[in-house]
């Protein structure tokens, strides 16, 4: 199995970055997940495009031209035979004795890859539906940057794994759910609306998010991208979580409350197969 590191493809097992990497030191960079599905990875334009974003918010400069993450991405996805699974891609500002403010002296930033396989279709998750919980929302005033800082996202995360559940939403101090810690949020209420938080800096771009909006347009769901509160999630009529390696995963409880008769709904498996289809 390969990793890349800085312009050169070595073995897993071997792949290094120097102990002061900003990224390492300073969780200074940023990251992307790209999902490959029968050899082919879904919405690449859309996860290049937040990549530079969030690459420019940072004032961090591309490692390499976008053309050679591309070439970069294919060459790991063929090295390491990966026909469904993701392509991990990240970007530091690079290597500099420790200190808050950026190098003076220019760096290079530092581009590192690795794969991953994952066999979605075998993942019970799509069929059952998940379970998940709430916590609070910690995190910094910028979600909208893909950033590799992922604490309270870890501590969401784990705190949902010693529920047994899938993943946590954060909920704001005035009641609204951001996002999960990895995925976006979508309710279907009981005006069978659906919806999810608009667009600002309060929650990451997902791109998932974006195709699947556009898929529910298509086939006919009504939809409305503003906050709700956890008290309507309670009371939804389905609920899902979206993001690269989710798909669309329908929710069926939310800390204690049952959705609908406790499997996945109508909406969020008419969703999950427009997807499917889409990404195949
Ligand atoms: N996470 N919100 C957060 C906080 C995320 O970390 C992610 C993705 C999403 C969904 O974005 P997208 O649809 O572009 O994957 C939303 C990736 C998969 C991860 O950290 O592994």
């Amino acid at each position: 199995r390969y990793a890349y590191v800085n312009g050169r493809y070595c073995h897993h097992g071997e792949a290094t970055v120097h102990i002061e990497d900003r990224g390492y030191q300073l969780g200074d960079g940023v990251y992307e997940v790209v999902t490959i599905l029968n050899g082919k990875m879904v919405d690449e334009a859309g996860h290049l495009d937040r990549l530079e974003r969030s690459l420019s918010e940072l004032r961090i400069d591309m490692p390499v031209k976008r053309d050679v993450i591309r070439m970069i991405c294919r060459e790991m996805v063929k090295r390491n035979g990966i026909d469904n699974g993701l392509v991990y891609m990240q970007v530091t500002r690079g290597v500099a004795p420790r200190n808050h403010a950026f190098p003076t002296k220019p760096v290079k930033p530092a581009l590192v890859m690795t794969t991953k396989r994952m066999d979605f279709a075998r993942m019970a998750k799509f069929t059952d539906g998940v379970e998940i919980i709430t916590v609070p929302e910690q995190r910094w005033a910028r979600r909208d940057i893909k950033t590799i800082g992922l604490l309270p996202n870890c501590l969401g995360k784990q705190a949902a794994v010693e529920a047994g559940a899938y993943e946590a939403w954060q909920v704001d101090d005035d009641g609204y759910v951001t996002e999960g810690t990895s995925s976006n949020a979508w309710i279907l209420t009981k005006e069978k609306k659906l919806v999810t938080r608009q667009l600002n800096q309060d929650i990451l771009h997902g791109i998932t998010r974006k195709t699947v909006l556009e898929l529910a347009v298509e086939n006919g769901i009504e939809v409305e991208e503003r906050a709700f509160t956890l008290q309507e999630a309670y009371e939804a009529l389905e609920a899902y979580a979206t993001s690269a390696t989710s798909f669309v995963t329908p929710i069926v409880k939310i800390d204690d409350h049952v959705l609908g008769n406790g499997k996945p709904g109508s909406f969020g498996l008419k969703l999950l197969a427009a997807y499917q289809e889409y990404a195949g």
